[in-house]
């Protein structure tokens, strides 16, 4: 494929007025990129293309030997379905109910840090083009842009948050979520230290980013992401980490700030508990892979789990959450299970549902979406999940997610 041509069709980001000038540089053709792009993972290789080697390594990437980012996806190939045929599919819905609301669709995106690297205003087009087609967005902890402002723009918008290392702090940061009006917490608790992934390495990525030349020829060889989203962004002020704590992180650029991680690797159960006591809206545990944590997320009060190994992004070698999927679900009976890692497909998301998950979250493809085409690239991400889901509904023979069970799954080749 010719790169230069994909990128200079791609689309101009909407969530500012865009000038004359902007348009002639950035091109205005949404509809020409997005076109081509007939399923989730055409969106990668023009991501690519777009973005600097360091961005995209960043997103794509997975920790040491991505060993559980494969399996990820993998693990969806190990199930085939069984149809049913002439049951009258014609009023099918895929509307599906969690923690107090109907959402649109069975699925949502997961949170991602530094989404605003990858699209101009990246975490508010994610945001919007979610709130527009009623799916929910979870903003990031690790987010260049307030969580206020995201849950004004699509207020019902989830927060994740990573705890910081003391009582104090993480008290003031559930205060701030809660006085910004958000309905749903999700705590991610698989990140007692970070995950070792040498490809930020290699690429020259990290946080905040260190100026260096390499980093300067990655911006000037992109220079569509060099003044479509980066200068753009510079020029309203450099940004920083917004929502680590109660009050504002580090820039994202800096030759010798340090974000503060500290005292992570002592948090336990006892933290979320007295979360639990504090936070009176929907409680969200996101990282689990055991039966066991699932069942304490449950003693403790959780609302639901997100079964997730952080697509691959932390401890190499940990387990598909696909794959502990249906003994997390048995445990645990009521709790809304909900689980991320690999989904690609509307059938992976039926699957996953087959298999007991209440819910499922999508990460890098919709980020990949909002550097090829900003809003419009989001909103047509989820479109084609929809499509598919939709289509296979009907060839399952079921009118919505709910009729769906093991019943519907053969393993295959056992
Ligand atoms: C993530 N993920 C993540 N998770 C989290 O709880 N907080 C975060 O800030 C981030 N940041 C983040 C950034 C990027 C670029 C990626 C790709 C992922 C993990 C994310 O929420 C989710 O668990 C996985 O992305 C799901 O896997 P897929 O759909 O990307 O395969």
């Amino acid at each position: 494929m010719n790169q230069h041509t994909l990128a200079s069709s791609a689309a101009q980001p909407v969530a500012a007025p865009v000038s004359h000038a902007w348009k002639a540089f950035n091109g205005t053709s949404t509809k020409g990129v997005l076109g081509k792009v007939l399923a989730l993972e055409d969106f990668e290789p023009l991501a690519r293309a777009r973005l600097p080697r360091c961005i995209y390594g960043y997103v794509a990437g997975a920790s040491e030997t991505r060993q559980s980012w494969r399996d990820n996806c993998q693990a969806f190939e190990h199930w085939g379905f069984v149809t049913r045929v002439l049951r009258n599919v014609a009023e099918r819905s895929q509307a599906t109910r969690l923690l107090g609301r109907t959402w649109a669709s069975p699925f949502g995106i997961a949170p991602m840090g530094l989404a605003a690297l990858s699209a101009y205003q990246g975490d508010r087009v994610l945001a919007q083009a979610a709130a527009q087609a009623n799916i929910p967005f979870v903003i990031s902890g690790t987010a260049l842009t307030p969580l206020e402002a995201l849950v004004r723009a699509a207020p019902h918008s989830w927060f994740q948050a990573y705890l910081p290392g003391e009582q104090a702090r993480i008290d003031a940061l559930v205060d701030r979520v809660r006085a910004a009006g958000v309905e749903t917490l999700v705590v991610t608790v698989d990140i007692p230290v970070a995950g070792n992934r040498e490809n930020n390495i290699r690429t020259g990525f990290s946080t905040p980013l260190r100026p260096s030349l390499g980093l300067a020829w990655d911006g000037l060889s992109h220079p569509r992401w060099l003044l479509g989203t980066f200068l753009r962004t510079l020029a309203n002020g450099m940004p920083h980490f917004e929502n680590s704590f109660a009050e504002r992180g580090a820039p994202v650029v800096s030759r010798h700030v340090e974000r503060d991680f500290s005292r992570r690797e002592h948090l336990d159960w006892g933290h979320i508990e007295r979360i639990r006591q504090r936070w009176p809206g929907h409680l969200v545990i996101k990282g689990i892979l055991s039966a066991q944590d699932a069942l304490q997320a449950r003693a403790i009060g959780a609302d639901g789990v997100i079964v997730s190994n952080h697509g691959g992004r932390q401890l190499d070698g940990a387990v598909s959450p696909l794959r502990v999927l249906p003994e997390i679900v048995q445990a645990v009976g009521d709790l809304p299970v909900m689980v991320d890692g690999g989904v690609r497909r509307g059938s992976d998301v039926l699957k996953a549902l087959a298999l007991g998950a209440r819910f499922v979250f999508v990460g890098r493809p919709f980020n990949f979406a909002a550097a090829v085409a900003a809003r419009p690239g989001v909103s047509h991400a989820i479109e084609l999940l929809q499509a598919e889901v939709d289509r296979n509904l009907a060839m399952l023979g079921v009118e919505s997610p709910a009729e769906l069970n093991t019943g519907f799954l053969r393993p295959l080749g056992a």
